[in-house]
């Protein structure tokens, strides 16, 4: 494991005066780390994963990259730098209806503005079994499939931190557990880290991954049911 790729210092996050979501959080996630965050519906999974993110402002605390406070700079240098260093995945894909299969997973490179010659999407898309659908739209696509692509989209880039948002939560059981082997696979190689956001704890056991849990506003190294 190297060096932290993002610290989290004393974070709250509310959306309305006076109803905490989030509650002084601190995590330090190194490198090529592998995590699971579980909690219930509503308990801030997505909110812990938008902040991480830095999609999502917290209400107080710091995100600290680099040695630097990331919500102190502007926002053009904070989008660069998420789009440089960061992936995504969604639950239900994201993908773009009107981009190809290969056009979506070089879409981050696009916005970047790399030189078309280092788009890497189509030799990401062979690398998770779709070397032979390039050409082909979202909507022709399997929930599986789709979410295949989806992952090729977020490692275009070669980010240094994957963060996934329940990436298995509208697939089939054995499909799910054949995206999590994906992940294993490829961060083998890739040495990102990787947060995956979900209430199926047995995503913990496929991924082989930390488990780490959100409740009364804040993380947690064991469940409710295990108590502190
Ligand atoms: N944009 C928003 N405005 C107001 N309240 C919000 C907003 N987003 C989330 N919340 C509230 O914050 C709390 C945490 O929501 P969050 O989406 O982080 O939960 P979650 O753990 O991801 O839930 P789920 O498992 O259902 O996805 C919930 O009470 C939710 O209603
Ligand atoms: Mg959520």
């Amino acid at each position: 494991m190297s060096d932290s790729v993002v610290v989290l210092h004393c974070i709250s996050k509310q959306y309305h005066p006076g109803v905490p979501v989030l509650a002084d959080i601190s995590w330090d996630i190194p490198g090529g780390a592998r995590y699971v965050i579980l909690g219930s519906s509503g308990s801030g999974k997505t909110t812990l994963l938008s902040i991480l993110g830095l999609l999502l402002r917290p209400s107080a605390g710091a995100i600290i990259v680099g040695g630097q406070d990331a919500w102190q700079w502007p926002e053009r240098r904070r989008a660069a730098w998420r789009t440089a260093n960061l992936g995504y995945v969604w639950q239900d894909a994201g993908l773009l209806p009107e981009l190809t299969v290969v056009e979506n997973a070089n879409l981050p490179l696009h916005i970047r503005r790399i030189p078309r010659k280092q788009w890497n999407g189509s030799d990401l898309l062979h690398r998770v079994g779709l070397g032979a659908r390039l050409r082909a739209y979202p909507h022709e696509l399997s929930g599986g499939e789709a979410q295949r692509v989806a992952i090729a989209r977020a490692l275009a880039g070669s980010p240094q931190l994957v963060l996934a948002d329940e990436p298995t939560g509208s697939l089939q059981r054995r499909q799910a557990v054949e995206i999590c082997q994906l992940f294993l696979e490829l961060q083998e190689e890739l040495k990102f880290g990787l947060v995956v956001a979900t209430h199926n704890e047995a995503l913990v056991r496929h991924l082989r991954a930390e488990p780490l849990w959100v409740y009364d506003g804040q993380l947690h190294a064991r469940s409710p049911r295990e108590g502190m």
